[in-house]
């Protein structure tokens, strides 16, 4: 279990070793990623991740967009902006879907016709509950940040997504899980809202993988603890 930021850290690059492993950065890692786009980037896991892309070099990664719902107050990716200029941030709360076709068109001035090559859809919440707190609101907020919005914004990115893959590069969404969500691994009960949500988000990951697979679009889902 993760109890502060240090073991978050740890379990990201471990998680992100695990990727490597898996070849989940193959090509990435030799050849150039045009672009990628990390949601809820202003802070904790997504921040990292934008941390390990800078790391990577303008010249393996031409264009880091990372979200956030108030870019007006991260004030270290507004930080990281001024000295790296592949990095590149966007406002975008991910439940506001009357702003997905504004974003698409602010994301598309910037990637242009090579598309998307790697959606990272990290923002998430953790809801707490257990049986004698658990309310029908409760889990329909946790649902719905966790696993209806990264099926919508993937849906709604998906023709960027596509112009990336048209170009024969890797073209990946990658959905940040969490070992909560495993049936499997549940021996400890509780956590309704949070754990539904991520196992809900596994099943939503396995059906665009099959969806997504003619276009040449690999989707993944990965956890960090
Ligand atoms: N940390 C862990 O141990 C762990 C383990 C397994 C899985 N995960 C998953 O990893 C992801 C990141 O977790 P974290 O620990 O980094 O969480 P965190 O520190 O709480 O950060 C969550 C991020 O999501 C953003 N967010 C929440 N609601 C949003 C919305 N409606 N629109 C846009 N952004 C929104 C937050 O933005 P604001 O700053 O504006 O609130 C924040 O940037 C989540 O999906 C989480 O479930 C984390």
């Amino acid at each position: 279990m993760i109890k502060n930021k240090k073991d978050s850290f740890k379990a990201l690059l471990e998680s992100w070793n695990d990727l490597e492993n898996q070849n989940f950065f193959h090509n990435y890692k030799m050849t150039n990623i045009h672009s990628v786009l990390i949601t809820g980037a202003n802070r904790g896991i997504g921040l990292e991740f934008v941390k390990q892309f800078i790391k990577l070099g303008s010249n393996n990664v031409n264009y880091i967009i990372a979200s956030c719902r108030n870019p007006e107050k991260a004030s270290e990716l507004n930080d990281l902006a001024k000295v790296n200029e592949n990095l590149n941030i966007l406002k975008l709360d991910v439940k506001d879907y009357s702003k997905y076709n504004e974003f698409y068109n602010n994301l598309f001035s910037i990637v242009g016709d090579k598309g998307l090559d790697l959606l990272i859809n990290n923002a998430g919440i953790l809801i707490r509950s257990e049986l004698d707190d658990i309310t029908p609101e409760k889990m329909i907020e946790n649902f719905e940040i966790n696993t209806v919005t990264p099926l919508m914004l993937t849906k709604s990115l998906l023709p960027l997504l596509k112009l990336s893959a048209q170009s024969k590069k890797r073209t990946i969404v990658a959905n940040i899980s969490s070992k909560i969500g495993s049936i499997d691994d549940n021996t400890s009960g509780g956590r309704y809202a949070y754990r539904a949500s991520k196992t809900a988000l596994n099943q939503v990951t396995k059906s665009l993988s099959v969806d997504l697979k003619s276009f040449g679009i690999e989707c993944t889902a990965i956890h960090p603890g």
